[in-house]
């Protein structure tokens, strides 16, 4: 099941993939701009001080999370760290149109291979990126080893998939999403092993303590942020990518509907949009 997720995956060029990752995450920052503040006021409370004024941004993509830290810590500094070059030319531009270039710093790296050289900071955040690494256990490690004593891992992770459509579409099968998301729980739980794990564990095991486990509950309804019909329809476009031959023709004829931008039942124009998903979020301390 995993396999098929990968096959489809190389028909598309690097290039493509990651402009399209970019899109994706560019959207999901807007969207979920009240849950970044959120998370960012939660941080600074368990930050304490003085707050951090060097701070790692651990497979920053778009930036999403280092934007939204520059802004709750206005002292601070902040090395975006990916391994795509395309992500953080974008991440690099929204620095410059923002007014904060001279407060980022990209560091391109494949973690899989090697950590690069990165001065001590005092707090690092990794969102949605330490499952994605071949070996999450030695990344901590070397994160541990750049935290200053008494300096934060914040690890964020993605519970599911974001949610967006009612039970009942006005047409199709009902419960249309929720078959997709069974799917897609299993594809990922091949695909990305790491991705269920607790991460409390793993993160006491590295030699952190482990300070809060929080869950951070998005359940937004209209009037919803402006890009979240484009952000339902680019998230419901990736899933629909990776189910061909794993849901029924109709389902899937009904996702096309769903992602049409012009038609009258598609995501764009659709007045019964909500943007429901959840996320977990780690702190944890370098003793
Ligand atoms: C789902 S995105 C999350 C981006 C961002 N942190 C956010 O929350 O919007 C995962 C990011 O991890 C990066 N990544 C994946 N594997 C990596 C590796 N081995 N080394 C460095 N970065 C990696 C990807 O390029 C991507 O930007």
């Amino acid at each position: 099941m995993g396999s098929h997720h990968h096959q489809h995956g190389q028909h598309h060029s690097a290039a493509q993939t990651d402009a399209a990752m970019a899109e994706l995450l560019d959207l999901d920052a807007e969207v979920m701009h009240s849950y970044l503040s959120e998370v960012t006021a939660w941080i600074r409370q368990l930050a304490a001080d003085p707050p951090p004024r060097r701070i790692l941004d651990l497979g920053s993509g778009t930036g999403s999370g280092a934007f939204a830290l520059l802004e709750r810590f206005e002292a601070a500094d902040v090395i975006a760290l990916d391994v795509s070059a395309e992500l953080l030319h974008r991440l690099s531009g929204r620095a410059r149109v923002l007014g904060v270039a001279d407060r980022i710093r990209t560091v391109q790296a494949d973690l899989d291979a090697t950590w690069p050289a990165i001065d001590v900071v005092d707090l690092a955040w990794a969102s949605s990126s330490l499952h994605h690494m071949a070996d999450p256990d030695r990344v901590l490690a070397e994160v541990f080893a750049t935290l200053r004593p008494g300096g934060l891992l914040v690890v964020a992770e993605m519970v599911s998939f974001p949610r967006f459509l009612p039970d009942d579409l006005g047409f199709g099968r009902p419960g249309l999403e929720a078959r997709c998301h069974a799917v897609l729980a299993e594809q990922r739980a091949a695909d990305m092993p790491h991705l269920g794990s607790g991460w409390g564990p793993r993160l006491s095991r590295a030699g952190f303590t482990v300070e809060a486990e929080q869950p951070f509950v998005i359940d937004l309804a209209a009037p919803l942020p402006a890009a979240s019909g484009r952000y339902a329809q680019t998230t419901l476009r990736r899933i629909r990518s990776g189910l061909d031959g794993q849901l029924s023709t109709d389902d899937l004829a009904a996702l096309d509907t769903l992602t049409d931008s012009g038609g009258p039942d598609g995501v764009l124009r659709r007045g019964d949009l909500t943007v429901r998903t959840s996320r977990t979020v780690w702190a944890a301390r370098r003793p």
